[in-house]
């Protein structure tokens, strides 16, 4: 079972005393189940804002959101891998399978094949302290994917780390979704890793955070990263970023 997303009308206004700020305004935006949305656009134009709100971490918003159905299960992943320090590789993945009822030794097992998806089958047993920035990150994805969610969402998920292990754990996370369909939302603003990853990328401009533009990646899986057609898609995406933004000047 995947999620189906449904934003309507959707706004976000932070208030601080007497001033406030409309951090995202009519977004009308639907991810149907199984889809990879990824979602573009400049620092501050409300991705996390938008991601938060899917999450269910923020209720604060005007409009119409919904999960259908509503009871579906989700796995949030964000740029920092957010591990608990003293507990192995292996308890923290072991840790959220554990909270769902399931039992000890079967959570440590669970927890040591999803590691093993993730080629950390080494290194269950080390604290995150004691590994690379890059495995602390696979962790976290091992923890998100151990769940078994239907809907996926992340937060510019690759964007600490080096660009060889992004690489790798993208495509990682393109070879574990072809096993499962289960609906994904992906922040990020790299638009190149935006046109790899998804079916398609949702632009937004800033000042207050709008979609200005939506491009399908018509492209069959598996992507070569270096795909001149990538390039291309890669190109209309940064035409509607900088339209959004001088549009934001001008405004
Ligand atoms: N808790 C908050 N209180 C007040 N303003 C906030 C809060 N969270 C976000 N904002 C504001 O909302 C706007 C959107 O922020 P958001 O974090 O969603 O942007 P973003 O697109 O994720 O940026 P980045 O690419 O830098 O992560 C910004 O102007 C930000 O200052
Ligand atoms: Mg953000």
């Amino acid at each position: 079972m995947s999620a189906r997303l449904v934003f309507h009308g959707l706004r976000r206004v932070f208030r601080n005393g007497r001033s406030s700020s409309v951090a995202i305004a009519e977004i009308d935006l639907t991810l149907e189940p199984g889809s990879f949305t990824a979602v573009v656009g400049p620092s501050g134009c409300g991705k996390s804002t938008l991601l938060h709100i899917a999450a269910g971490l923020d209720t604060q918003y005007e409009g119409e959101f919904e999960r259908e159905p509503a009871n579906a299960t989700l796995a949030c992943l964000f740029q920092q891998p957010r591990l608990l320090p003293w507990r192995t590789a292996c308890d923290n993945v072991a840790f959220v399978l554990e909270a769902r009822g399931i039992s000890r030794t079967e959570s440590r097992q669970r927890a040591g094949e999803f590691l093993a998806l993730v080629g950390l089958t080494q290194a269950g047993e080390k604290f995150p302290s004691q590994l690379s920035g890059g495995m602390q990150q696979r962790v976290a994805l091992a923890r998100a994917l151990a769940v078994d969610p239907d809907l996926l969402l992340m937060d510019e998920p690759f964007s600490a780390l080096d660009e060889l292990t992004a690489a790798r754990l993208r495509e990682e996370l393109v070879t574990l979704c072809a096993q499962k369909q289960r609906t994904i939302l992906f922040v990020t603003h790299d638009i190149a890793e935006a046109c790899y990853l998804a079916e398609r990328v949702v632009v937004m401009s800033a000042h207050p955070g709008r979609i200005v533009a939506e491009v399908s990646i018509d492209l069959p899986r598996p992507r070569r990263p270096d795909d001149p057609r990538l390039v291309e898609y890669a190109g209309r995406v940064l035409a509607f970023i900088d339209h959004g933004m001088s549009q934001g000047v001008t405004h």
